[in-house]
């Protein structure tokens, strides 16, 4: 495996921001630093983005942290955001939580460097895969999983239990990406323990995630014992994988993202991606697909079910849009706008992949304001961009889907919603996450009422992502609609989603 380390165990590439920022003293930072420690007094192991969100509160648009001896620089301000979104000046900066992930997913398509040839290549030959026509091809295959979750909480509501929500998500989003991306089954819905790649795959996120956190001098002496455990999951995980592929080498797929990955040449250079990139890919995707889509339907369910004049106006264009058509058509999901606000107001609030890091491809000046040297870099806090009053209104804490509304959407300055960061290295998944996560909400609005725990108060779990802590949500069965017919689609414009899932107006 290429060394992805340097001697002092910090990630290879990992720069200090004190190297970056000439006028780095001139930003606030936290009160009471202590020598090397840093900013850590009142910060808690499990809780770092809600401290940086209550610091950023404090000390405004750009401001610094120090953690163990390294500066860190974070920027959520709406003018220094859309700056950092100047693809000719920044670019996508592979800061520290991405590095860690390296030994695991390599030069996969979320880790990769810039400039690193296999970005490029895993991009044009995959980017079809997230067109519109191929998500018309899944989406059956998404509606057959989301089939297993409705059985599953059937049979949870026939036996009088709550359901445990972002558990249950999870396990469809991990099943959504492993069918439609390679044709797998780890029956999640049937087992009572996790399938034993999934154990893997949490284990090798969860040290990543460690690593973090702990000092890098240290992290050698601390985490001895995690680090072979660690080294024991990728080897499982890179098995398992080449195993999948070896089989899928004799038999083609059903056009699934393997397929893909497999026999798509480059349009131009007619390059094909390596099996050790193939295996990069295919756990990235597992890894992208799954966790952040599972937060992002989490939290709308949760607000769905504390806000019933909302989930009553979703419902209502369910029922109106899909009628009493026994499985919505693919074309019947971009028509749910309404269901897509919740959505979309749910990943304003907790953005479930809530920051992303940018670095100056050249020397430039932030938002005039700020000089920065070439490779210097920041981590753009959406989670707090998306709460600015300044853009989002003194009320900005409040759940308000009517903010997506267009009028709504067009009167902001753009890069003021960012949940799937910006430019080239965007999420390539977007339209797959959207697709999906709308469908899904439709069709438990459909079929259930939500009914809250009222003694229970949002708290956020951090991993690699977000997610509503303990969220349980009690079921009632609606009855199905009657004489509206699939037909009864609620009139609109056509939808203004873009072709690209990757290149959008305004990333
Ligand atoms: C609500 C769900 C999702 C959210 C909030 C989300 C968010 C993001 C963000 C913020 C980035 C940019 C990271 C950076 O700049 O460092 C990203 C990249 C990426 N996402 Fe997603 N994502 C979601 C769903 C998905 C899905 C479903 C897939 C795959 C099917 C996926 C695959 C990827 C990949 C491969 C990248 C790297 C793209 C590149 O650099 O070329 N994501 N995602």
């Amino acid at each position: 495996m290429a060394k992805t380390t340097t001697a002092t165990g910090l990630p290879k590439g990992f720069r200090d921001a004190g190297q970056g920022w000439p006028e780095l003293a001139r930003l606030p930072h936290p009160p009471h630093r202590l020598p090397f420690l840093g900013d850590v007094l009142g910060a808690s192991r499990h809780t770092p983005l809600q401290d940086t969100l209550r610091h950023a509160r404090a000390l405004g648009p750009v401001f610094r942290r120090k953690a163990f001896g390294k500066e860190f620089v974070f920027v959520w301000g709406a003018r220094e955001v859309a700056d950092l979104a100047d693809e000719a000046r920044f670019a996508k900066h592979v800061g520290l939580g991405v590095a860690n992930l390296r030994p695991v997913a390599g030069d996969g398509l979320f880790t990769a460097y810039n400039q690193e040839p296999n970005w490029q290549l895993a991009h044009d030959v995959l980017a079809p895969g997230f067109s519109r026509e191929a998500m018309a091809g899944y989406h059956p295959m998404m509606l057959a999983v989301a089939g297993r979750l409705t059985d599953h909480w059937d049979r949870a509501l026939a036996a009088g239990h709550a359901v445990d929500v972002p558990g249950d998500m999870t396990k469809l989003t991990l099943e959504t990406i492993a069918r439609t991306g390679f044709g797998h089954d780890f029956g999640s819905f049937e087992r009572t323990r996790p399938h034993p790649f999934v154990t893997a795959m949490v284990g090798t996120l969860g040290y990543a995630q460690r690593l973090n956190t702990v000092p890098a001098p240290l992290a050698r002496l601390l985490l001895r014992g995690a680090a072979r455990r660690n080294a024991a999951d990728i080897a499982y995980l890179n098995s398992t994988v080449d195993d999948l592929v070896a089989r899928r080498r004799t038999a083609a797929g059903d056009g699934d993202l393997l397929d893909r990955m497999l026999a798509t040449a480059h349009p131009v250079t007619g390059e094909r991606l390596s099996a050790r990139n193939v295996r990069r890919q295919v756990i990235t995707f597992l890894v992208a697909g799954h966790e952040t889509t599972s937060g992002a339907l989490s939290f709308a369910l949760h607000y769905l079910s504390r806000h019933p004049e909302i989930a009553a106006r979703a419902r209502a264009e369910v029922d109106a849009v899909w009628g009493d058509a026994e499985s919505p058509g693919y074309d019947q999901v971009a028509k749910l706008r309404y269901v897509r606000r919740v959505l979309d107001e749910s990943l304003r609030l907790w953005p479930t992949a809530p920051a992303y890091a940018r670095e100056a491809v050249e020397d430039t000046v932030l938002a005039g304001e700020h000089p920065m040297r070439r490779g210097a870099w920041a981590l753009v806090l959406t989670a707090m961009l998306h709460r600015d009053p300044e853009v989002w209104g003194a009320d900005a804490e409040r759940f308000d889907p009517d903010r997506f509304e267009p009028g709504a959407v067009r009167s902001r300055a753009p890069h003021t919603f960012k949940p799937f960061g910006t430019g080239a290295r965007a999420c390539i998944g977007r339209q797959f996450a959207l697709h999906e996560a709308t469908l899904v909400l439709g069709l438990l609005l459909r079929r259930y009422t939500l009914v809250p725990d009222p003694a229970y108060r949002l708290r956020v779990t951090e991993r690699l992502t977000l997610m509503p802590e303990e969220l349980r949500l009690r079921l009632e069965r609606r009855q199905a609609p009657v004489g509206t017919g699939a037909s009864a689609a609620v009139p609109g414009p056509p939808s203004a989603e873009p072709r690209c899932p990757v290149r959008r107006a305004g990333d």
